[in-house]
């Protein structure tokens, strides 16, 4: 890590003098300035006069509550980063501390001095890069460079510039969003836009595959490593070698699974199952999630240092419902798709059937709006679709309505059925997909395609 130290400046709010004197003895040696107040007033003063690149900042201080002061801090500058101090403090406090944008907490009593400052340490790295996008973000334009992807809403703007950016450079991506908001699709454009365009694009799905299924298929195996390993084998790891490696539901990985990635990645070699011989790797890692990683490593469900690792560049896909402007030219650009690809003519939407497109809520997001296009070019024979067209199709994804199958057509009833069999299915096995692969009888790879036409994968 490539910390300049020496010119950043550190904020302490803390009314507790052990504390401020706890952090000026550590930063002495490393951080140049180090600026301390005792009270919330003073440190929302301090950030008005200078420009610091940390806050670290307690959560009950005598005049305010930390939390309070988080927010201030967040809306006077988004991109400062803050770490809090809590001593009585609960996971809840510190869950909503990390809601709001605080980079990381630390426990009072202070746990080894060595983490605290690499935590700091972090904490300004994080800050500057997120200053280097905003810089970079200002200088890019990015209209008509990903023509595959499409939005002209701010959001889909912001996540222009972060492929823009991640492109260029050879960084580890976490990509986060929730289904169907188009985590792949952007990590498809990220790839082939960068210099490893030329070599492959791997992507393995962590939550689709038994726990040693998925480190043989990544990491390769040696002859002998198991039942059925009668040759030694290739991991996605060394095939994707030159070009890039996509782990989709990164969130779903095994704590094992968690601590091999974290050492490839530290070490940039593998290890096959079952063999001692370590393979150096070429290949640049992105990585989806539709949780908030954050969040999971707070509930210490997923490895904080796997987390740093990972979340180099960060890239947040909107909600299709938080950027209505989109619907209109998605489906544009759907319905175009669709009508040449079933050799169909061209078809419109009337205003008030765009309309209704644009006031649902998408919880599939894209993927949905793109299954229920498919739809209506697929059974509409006019050439312009109506309001009422659209309710119909809308209806279906509203399976938790009784209906009565005799009433439908065979299509349709057999696709709410569907539907609705599948959402059981998950319900009753807590999402474990190979219990519920097992039990419905069905591939857990034609289940895993079910669960995304219906975009109830997860
Ligand atoms: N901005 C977009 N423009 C055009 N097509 C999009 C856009 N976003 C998503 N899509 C399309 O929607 C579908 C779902 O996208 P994708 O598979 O990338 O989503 P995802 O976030 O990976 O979903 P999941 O979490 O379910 O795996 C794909 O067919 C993709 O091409
Ligand atoms: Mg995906």
């Amino acid at each position: 890590m490539s910390t300049n130290s020496n010119e950043e400046k550190v904020l302490v709010i803390d009314d507790e003098p052990f504390a401020r004197e706890f952090f000026r003895k550590l930063l002495e040696k490393t951080v140049a300035h180090i600026h301390t107040v005792d009270s919330g007033v003073e440190g929302m003063q301090a950030l008005q006069q200078a420009s610091y690149s940390l806050v670290i900042l307690d959560i009950r201080l005598p005049d305010a509550n930390g939390i309070d002061i988080l927010k201030q801090i967040r809306e006077m500058n988004p991109l400062m980063p803050v770490i809090m101090i809590t001593a009585y403090g609960t996971v809840e406090d510190a869950v909503r501390a990390m809601r709001l944008g605080a980079f990381d907490f630390l426990m009072k009593p202070f746990e080894e001095t060595g983490k605290v400052l690499i935590t700091i340490k972090n904490a300004i790295y994080q800050g500057q890069l997120e200053k280097e996008n905003l810089s970079l973000r200002q200088q890019i334009k990015t209209e008509g460079l990903f023509p595959q992807i499409i939005g002209r809403s701010a959001g889909m703007k912001r996540v222009f510039e972060f492929i823009k950016k991640a492109s260029e450079v050879e960084s580890n991506v976490l990509i986060q969003g929730e289904s169907g908001t188009g985590k792949e699709l952007v990590a498809r454009a990220i790839h082939s836009n960068s210099g490893r365009k030329k070599y492959g694009f791997l992507t393995v799905n962590c939550g689709a595959l038994p726990e040693s299924l998925l480190e043989s298929t990544l990491f390769g195996y040696e002859r002998g490593a198991f039942t059925g390993a009668t040759k030694t084998t290739k991991g996605y790891f060394e095939e994707a070698d030159g070009g890039t490696l996509f782990l989709d539901e990164i969130g779903e990985a095994s704590s094992s699974l968690q601590i091999r990635l974290l050492r490839a990645l530290q070490e940039r070699e593998v290890v096959r199952v079952g063999g001692t011989k370590s393979y150096p790797m070429d290949v640049r890692m992105i990585m989806a999630t539709n949780k908030d990683l954050k969040e999971e490593v707070v509930k210490r469900r997923f490895r904080k240092d796997l987390f740093y690792r990972i979340n180099v560049i960060k890239i947040d896909l909107p909600l299709l419902k938080d950027r209505r402007d989109d619907i209109a030219l998605l489906t544009d650009h759907f319905v175009e798709n669709y009508c040449s690809r079933m050799n169909k003519g061209k078809k419109t939407f009337d205003p008030k059937a765009l309309q209704v497109l644009m006031n649902h809520d998408w919880p599939g997001n894209v993927r949905e709006l793109q299954n229920v296009i498919e739809r209506i070019v697929a059974l509409h024979g006019a050439d312009v679709i109506t309001e009422i067209d659209i309710q119909e199709h809308l209806t279906i994804l509203r399976s938790d309505e009784e209906c009565d199958f005799m009433d439908l057509s065979y299509e349709k009833a057999k696709e709410i059925f569907e539907r609705k069999y599948l959402e059981n299915l998950l319900r009753k096995f807590s999402r474990n997909f190979e219990d519920a692969s097992h039990f419905a009888q069905v591939h857990p790879a034609t289940l895993y395609r079910k669960l995304k036409q219906h975009a109830l994968s997860k």
